[in-house]
C-alpha cells in the first residue's frame, strides 16, 4: 500500500511534460487517474499506456478556461473512477514577451489558463471534497511566483496570483479535512522550456522533478520549492534591496 493506492487523482495539463510524468508516476503507485487537457490524441494515448500497466485512467478533453467543461470532466471522472481525492492543477503556458511588446490579449490568455484555469479546476472538485471531509488540492506554480523576472510579466503575474489564491484557499479550508500543496518548481526539461537558448540555472530532468513533486504531495507539504539551490537564491532575492535585485536580474535574463 502507498499513499496513492486506490486514490482518484485529477490532473489538468496531463497531455505532456510534468502533468503526463506525474500521471504515470502516481498510476504506477496505485492511483486511478482523470486526465484533462485539450489534445485528445495525446490524452487517449496516455490513458492507453496507463491501462496497459494495469492501472485505470479516463481521458477528458477540456480547456481549463471553460468552467463548465472542467466541471463536466470532473463529473466524468467521479462517475467512472469514484470521488476525487487529489486535484493536481498543473495546466499552464509560458511566455517570453518584453513588456513593450506584451499584448493585453496575450496577458489575458496566460492569466486565463495559468490562474483562472486553476480556479475553475478547484471549483469543480472542492465542494464535494469538503462534503466528504477529505481531499488534497495541489498547484503547480513556479519559482517565478516570488519576484518579477525579465520578459515574463504575464507569466510571473499569473504564478504569483496562483500561489496567493491557493494560500487563501488553504486558510479557508482549515479544519475541513481538505489541504493544499503549492509546488514552486525551477527550470524543468519539458516543451515549455525546450528550444530556449538562454541559460537556465539548475535545469532539471523531468523524471527527477516528477519524483520531487509526487513526494511533496504525498508528504502533505503546504509549500515546496525546488531545486533547493535555485529556491535558496530566489528566497534570498526577496530580502535584497529592489535596486540591487533589478540590476542583477536585468543582466541575467532566462529568456531570449
Ligand atoms: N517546465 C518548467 O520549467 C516549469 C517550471 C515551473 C513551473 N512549470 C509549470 O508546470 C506546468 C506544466 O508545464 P510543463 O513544463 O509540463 O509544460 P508542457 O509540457 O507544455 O505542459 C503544459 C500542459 O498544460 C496543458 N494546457 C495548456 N493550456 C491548456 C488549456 N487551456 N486547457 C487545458 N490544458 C492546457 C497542455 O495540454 P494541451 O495543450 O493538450 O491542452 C499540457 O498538457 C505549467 O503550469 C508550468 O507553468 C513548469
Amino acid at each position: 500500500m502507498t499513499y496513492w493506492t486506490n486514490k482518484v487523482v485529477m490532473i489538468t495539463g496531463a497531455s505532456s511534460g510534468i502533468g503526463k510524468g506525474v500521471a504515470l508516476e502516481v498510476a504506477a503507485r496505485g492511483a486511478r487517474i482523470g486526465l484533462l487537457a485539450r489534445r485528445e490524441e495525446l490524452l487517449k494515448e496516455l490513458a492507453g499506456e496507463i491501462e496497459a500497466r494495469n492501472s485505470k485512467a479516463v481521458a477528458a478533453t477540456a480547456d481549463v478556461r471553460d468552467a463548465q467543461a472542467v466541471r463536466a470532466a470532473a463529473d466524468r471522472f467521479r462517475n467512472e473512477l469514484g470521488p476525487i481525492d487529489v486535484l493536481i492543477a498543473n495546466a499552464g503556458i509560458g511566455t517570453s514577451d518584453h513588456a513593450v511588446e506584451l499584448a493585453p490579449e496575450h496577458a489575458a490568455k496566460v492569466i486565463g489558463i495559468n490562474m483562472l484555469g486553476a480556479v475553475n479546476s478547484v471549483a469543480a472538485v472542492v465542494p464535494e471534497m469538503v462534503e466528504r471531509g477529505q481531499g488534497r488540492l495541489a498547484a503547480i506554480s513556479s519559482l517565478a511566483a516570488y519576484r518579477g523576472l525579465p520578459k515574463s510579466a504575464a507569466y510571473c503575474a499569473s504564478k504569483a496570483a496562483l500561489s496567493s489564491y491557493f494560500e487563501s484557499v488553504r486558510i479557508d479550508l482549515r479544519n475541513t479535512g481538505v489541504d493544499v500543496t503549492i509546488v514552486h518548481p525551477g527550470f524543468i526539461k519539458t516543451a515549455l522550456t525546450a528550444g530556449r537558448e538562454a541559460k537556465m540555472p539548475y535545469l532539471m530532468e523531468l523524471d527527477d522533478a516528477v519524483k520531487k513533486i509526487v513526494a511533496a504531495i504525498e508528504k502533505g507539504k503546504k509549500t515546496y520549492a525546488f531545486p533547493w539551490q535555485l529556491a535558496t537564491i530566489v528566497r534570498a532575492s526577496m530580502l535584497m534591496p529592489t535596486s540591487l535585485y533589478d540590476w542583477i536580474v536585468h543582466r541575467n535574463s532566462f529568456r531570449e
